[in-house]
């Protein structure tokens, strides 16, 4: 297994995806009518269409007829293609370090004023759900980060510090993990407010899914869960490249900030089954090789700078501690605040 060092990942305050789902696995002829009627609506008439390496097919759509401005608080919206402002202090640097694995960010080459967006099946629909049903939502709250099938390994902020976090960002490394059945491994972001209901979270980094994509490779995802409440946006970047935003009437509780973030891996599995890889599957903390990190890590203060995180105000947060491990480091002066995690997952308990 190899290691790449890899993508920055954003989230900045400066919109995009949207995901309705229903049906179940039988479907009855009304299901099946309702999910051909969402399909008609999510998968617009293609300009282009690609198909990539690993299966997937990509449709060219007219930036202007994406799904995601169906939404009803995207009506009038005018699209952006940078950030009004982004925050300071960022300093530019990219990965140096080759990419010795294939994440699927492949290029998908759509014409000028098309976006690329990933064709979607009756399967999807269905898959998407019983996903969502198992895992329901993988929030760094402390009330749920306890549910059972749930691992966390992350950095976080402290719950009682009144800080607001206007972005988070860090360098991850990924690998190529192999998961079994009805489990996902992924190695993210999380900037998130409210509990329950009202939650408000955004989340991002790298997945292997073989409940949601039926296959082991390492995917770039985003999620975002939001309450049924109805302008800086939140934006999605990776390395140099913006790769969209959420508008923020769509995250209502995070205007102003977030309360909560977090940079980590989050292994998952039916509850008491074992559970998969997280991280590059190794628990060896300190060996080069084998070690999974998020190195440079830093947020976004309420004055608009990058700045690194002030460790009394972050603490290590470990589920189960006999499968995984998180390590601090603390700062290293090229790489910044350099933590490593990961574990080869098995039978952990619950
Ligand atoms: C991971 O990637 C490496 C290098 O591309 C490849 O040799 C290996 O077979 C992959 N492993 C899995 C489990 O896909
Ligand atoms: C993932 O890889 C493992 C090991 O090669 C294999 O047993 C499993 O069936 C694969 N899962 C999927 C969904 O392809
Ligand atoms: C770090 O946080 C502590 C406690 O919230 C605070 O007292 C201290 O001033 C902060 N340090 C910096 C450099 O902001």
């Amino acid at each position: 297994m190899t290691l790449m060092d890899l993508f920055t990942l954003f989230l900045v305050l400066s919109f995009s995806l949207n995901h309705n789902v229903v049906g179940g696995r039988t479907l009855s002829r009304e299901e099946d009518l309702e999910l051909e009627r969402q399909l008609k609506i999510l998968n617009k008439p293609p300009i282009k269409t690609i198909k990539t390496e690993v299966g997937d097919t990509y449709d060219c759509i007219d930036i202007w007829k994406q799904p995601a401005l169906d939404h009803p608080l995207h009506q009038d919206h005018e699209i952006q293609m940078e950030p009004s402002s982004f925050p300071e202090g960022f300093d530019g640097e990219t990965s140096t370090i080759d990419k010795e694995i294939k994440v699927t960010l492949t290029t998908v080459d759509c014409p000028q004023g098309t976006v690329p967006i990933r064709r979607t099946y009756k399967e999807d629909l269905v898959r998407v759900k019983s996903f969502m049903e198992a895992y329901s939502y993988s929030s760094i709250h402390p009330l749920t980060k306890d549910s059972p099938g749930k691992h966390f390994a992350v950095v976080e902020s402290l719950d009682k510090v009144p800080t607001k976090f206007h972005g988070i960002q860090g360098y991850v490394s990924a690998y190529n993990l192999t998961v079994g059945a009805y489990q996902t491994t992924s190695s993210q972001v999380w900037l998130e407010t409210g509990y329950g209901n009202s939650l408000n979270s955004l989340q991002a980094g790298w997945m292997v899914s073989s409940q949601f994509y039926r296959d082991n490779f390492t995917r770039l995802f985003v999620f975002w869960k939001t309450d049924d409440k109805v302008t800086g946006n939140w934006w999605f970047q990776v390395n140099d490249i913006r790769i969209g935003y959420w508008i923020n009437t769509l995250v209502p509780r995070l205007e102003g900030g977030a309360s909560r973030v977090a940079w980590g891996g989050l292994a998952q599995a039916l509850p008491n089954r074992p559970s998969p890889p997280m991280g590059s599957g190794h628990f060896e903390p300190d060996d080069k090789r084998k070690v999974a990190y998020f190195r440079h890590i830093q947020t976004v203060n309420q004055q608009n700078f990058w700045v690194v995180p002030n460790v009394t105000q972050f603490e290590t947060y470990i589920s189960s501690p006999t499968c995984y491990y998180i390590w601090p480091f603390g700062q290293i002066w090229f790489k910044g605040y350099l933590f490593t995690f990961g574990g080869p997952g098995g039978n952990c308990g619950v």
